[in-house]
């Protein structure tokens, strides 16, 4: 294995951090970085770019929701020699019109870097550490998907393929879709929370109740309406077409929903409702 550090952007948060613990578990020299990490690099901060990409071989490149990958980062890199890029985007880009994610793929094929795309669906870890957090907590959730079944994929498959791919070959100009071993609605995977909880858990999947779960913590107008109209375009889509990627280069089936689900249950991830009985 080389011995030159692999750059892990977001390293303090969701998919960044399991990406550095299974860089790690396989012995792999890492420089883990964010705003908060000990190497500091900061989207906002140029000075910042150049001594995180120094001598660094391969890198993970994510950036938050809402942030663009700017294309002159990834020149940079191409610049400093890094060898290969694998890029965290996102299942069905195109079909939503996700700009930022489209740019940040488009920006990496084109560097002149080797590059591998991991396109994921709904992290099941977006219940526990992500935006549907707080809905588990109010025990209501609202998506406009209706009972299109989506193909949530567990982080830690997401960060061992990420891994798997930053430290082998023959993985080069690959595009891998990652999902979970089964499509599930969001009523299913909400259903499946109450089990393992004991928290009740109602789903609501119009577009009306999204509006007014976001009017209710003072969100209306043209953003949420432009969410509103991507659910639209995810839905027309259909159910999610499950991917083998996972159990391909991993060798192993993919963690289904409830296994995440029992697991965050178990480590405290959601706080008890008095007299809740789950069964985890
Ligand atoms: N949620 C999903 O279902 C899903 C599915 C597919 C793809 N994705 C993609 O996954 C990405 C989100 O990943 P995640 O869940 O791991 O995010 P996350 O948990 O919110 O973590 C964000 C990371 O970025 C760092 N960060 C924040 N602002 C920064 C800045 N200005 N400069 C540098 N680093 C910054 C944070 O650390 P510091 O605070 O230390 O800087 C943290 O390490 C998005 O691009 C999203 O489109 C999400």
């Amino acid at each position: 294995m080389s011995t030159t550090p692999i750059l892990v952007l977001g390293a303090t948060g969701s998919a960044g951090r399991r990406v550095a613990a299974h860089l790690r578990a396989l012995a792999a020299p890492i420089r883990p970085a964010s705003r908060r990490s000990a190497t500091r690099f900061d989207w906002n901060d140029r000075s910042t770019w150049e001594p995180a990409l120094q001598g660094v071989g391969r890198m993970f490149l994510m950036a938050p929701d809402g942030v663009p990958v700017d294309p002159d980062f990834v020149a940079l890199a191409a610049d400093l020699r890094v060898e290969h890029i694998v890029l965290l985007s996102s299942r069905a880009i195109e079909t939503i019109g996700d700009q930022r994610l489209l740019r940040a793929e488009e920006a990496v094929k084109k560097s002149g870097c080797a590059w591998t795309i991991l396109r994921a669906d709904w992290f099941d870890q977006n219940f526990d550490e992500g935006p549907f957090r707080q809905a588990v907590l109010a025990g209501e959730l609202a998506v406009p998907l209706g009972d299109c079944r989506q193909g949530f994929v567990d982080l830690e498959d997401v960060a061992a393929v990420a891994a798997r791919t930053l430290t082998g070959s023959g993985h080069t100009g690959r595009c891998y879709e990652l999902t979970g071993p089964q499509a599930l609605t969001f009523a299913e995977v909400c259903a499946v929370i109450q089990d393992v909880t004991g928290r009740p858990m109602r789903f609501h999947g119009g577009e009306d109740a999204y509006r007014a779960a976001h009017a209710s913590v003072g969100r209306s107008g043209a953003s949420v309406e432009r969410e509103i109209t991507a659910y639209a375009a995810l839905r027309a889509l259909g159910d999610t077409e499950l991917s083998d990627a996972v159990p391909r280069l991993l060798g192993r089936p993919a963690r289904t929903f409830r296994r995440y689900a029992a697991e965050a249950a178990a480590h405290g991830s959601w706080p008890p409702t008095p007299g809740a009985t789950g069964t985890p």
